[in-house]
């Protein structure tokens, strides 16, 4: 079969590899009908995420039909339309009983390395190192789906892909980050990052209650899609202070609620703490770079909440812990428990509150797939979303 195969930074090929088969009776294969490149792949197309190989199959964003099942697999059968959650999810430890998807405590074939970068390990996960089980992804014709008969959302048919593709990511980790806010009907909510997970943060916000919502980022055509979801804009080529400039727009109290949907990758190109991280970076005495994180400590109102979907991969450094101690903050963050919230949210696509789709801007084959990589890095070509079908 063909797939997109991760070779080096910036390295991504579509190859053509050997079809997945099934190797425990809880599996099934599905034919991958589509799929999407998500801003989480960029941290491994940019090799800031350790723990690729050469030869890994990309992509946690999936969907298809059931072609094999396993034998032990009472919950499908051939023939099911499935869209696949990028957590791998056993369906049976505590932390799956508990709806902590997210940290399923079996489905990570590579424990011990978690448990000795995390502590403790999390959850399996498609296509992202071999530190969360390196599994093969789903940007491919076939998809092996690993304790497939819990790890899957069951969509209708007649429904097209393109609205039900996001259930399995970034539309329900826009709805958890706005869930662990816990909005309230006077909040303000400042969401930093208008990538996909900021749109639908954005969306979700509002779908939530929120009284003002304001997004803040550097693309043009993201603000306008911001804008468009109802949210007021901070646009960063024309604003250098954003701490400033939200106090502003709160009469000098900050937001109560803000969520970081952008992570490890932060750009800031003048601030004294940005040129710090870089340089850090580059030497490898700093994994991530927590510009956003910063600004979010410092500018939300004391006893508010930061809800953080944006991925950090490790160690973060000048971050004003004792700001965030004496405000009262609470820090909300995680991957996202992505069965947690399908169900509510396939009734919100079928009643037509939302339509995820409104944020994809390109729709290729796989063979476009390495281009799209960049073109999507780069924010070239109007780029916010890209849709693949194999
Ligand atoms: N928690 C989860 O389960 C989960 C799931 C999906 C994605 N993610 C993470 O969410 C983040 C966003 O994903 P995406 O697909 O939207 O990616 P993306 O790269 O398309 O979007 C990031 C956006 O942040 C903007 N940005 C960069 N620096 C900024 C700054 N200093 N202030 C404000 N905006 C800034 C960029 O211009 C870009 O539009 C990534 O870190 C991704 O790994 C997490
Ligand atoms: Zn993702
Ligand atoms: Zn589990």
């Amino acid at each position: 079969m063909k797939a997109l195969v991760w070779h080096g930074t910036a390295d991504i090929r579509c190859d053509t590899v050997p079809d997945p088969t099934i190797e425990d009776g809880r599996d099934a294969i599905i034919k991958v009908t589509s799929c999407a490149i998500c801003g989480s792949d960029l941290h491994l197309y940019d090799h800031f995420m350790p723990g690729m190989k050469s030869g890994d199959i990309m992509g946690h964003e999936t969907m298809g039909e059931v072609v094999e099942v396993g034998r032990d697999n009472k919950a499908l059968k051939v023939g099911d339309r499935i869209v696949v959650p990028f957590t791998i999810i056993c369906g049976q430890c505590d932390q799956c009983k508990r709806g902590n998807f997210s940290v399923c405590e079996r489905s990570n074939r590579n424990k011990k390395l978690a448990d000795a970068a995390f502590g403790h390990t999390t959850a399996g996960l498609f296509g992202y190192t071999h530190l969360t089980g390196g599994y093969a992804g789903g940007q491919a014709e076939y998809l092996r789906v690993p304790f497939a008969d819990a790890t899957h959302i069951k969509v209708p048919k007649g429904i097209p892909d393109e609205k039900l593709l996001f259930l399995s990511d970034i539309f329900p980790t826009g709805w958890q980050a706005a869930v662990q806010c816990d909005i309230q009907p006077e909040d303000t909510v400042a969401i930093w990052g208008c990538g996909p997970v900021g749109q639908m943060a954005i969306r979700s916000a509002i779908l939530l209650g929120a009284k003002r919502v304001i997004a803040i980022d550097r693309v043009p055509e993201r603000l306008t899609m911001a804008r468009a979801g109802g949210a007021e804009t901070i646009d960063l080529t024309q604003e250098s202070n954003v701490v400033a400039k939200l106090n502003d727009m709160t009469d000098g109290k900050g937001p109560e609620k803000c969520i970081d949907s952008v992570g490890m990758e932060a750009h800031a190109t003048t601030s004294l703490d940005a040129i710090y991280d870089r340089a850090k970076q580059a030497v490898m005495l700093e994994s991530d770079r927590p510009h956003v994180l910063r600004q979010m400590i410092m500018v939300c109102r004391p006893a508010g909440v930061l809800s953080i979907p944006g991925v950090y991969g490790g160690l973060i450094d000048k971050v004003p812990f004792g700001a965030a101690m004496n405000k009262g903050l609470t820090f909300r963050m995680g991957q996202t428990h992505v069965n947690r919230w399908t169900g509510d949210l396939l009734r919100r696509i079928e009643e037509g509150q939302i339509d995820p789709s409104f944020v994809i801007t390109h729709t290729v084959g796989l063979e476009q797939g390495p281009e799209m990589y960049r073109t999507f890095r780069d924010k070239q070509d109007g780029c916010i979303k890209v849709m693949i079908r194999p």
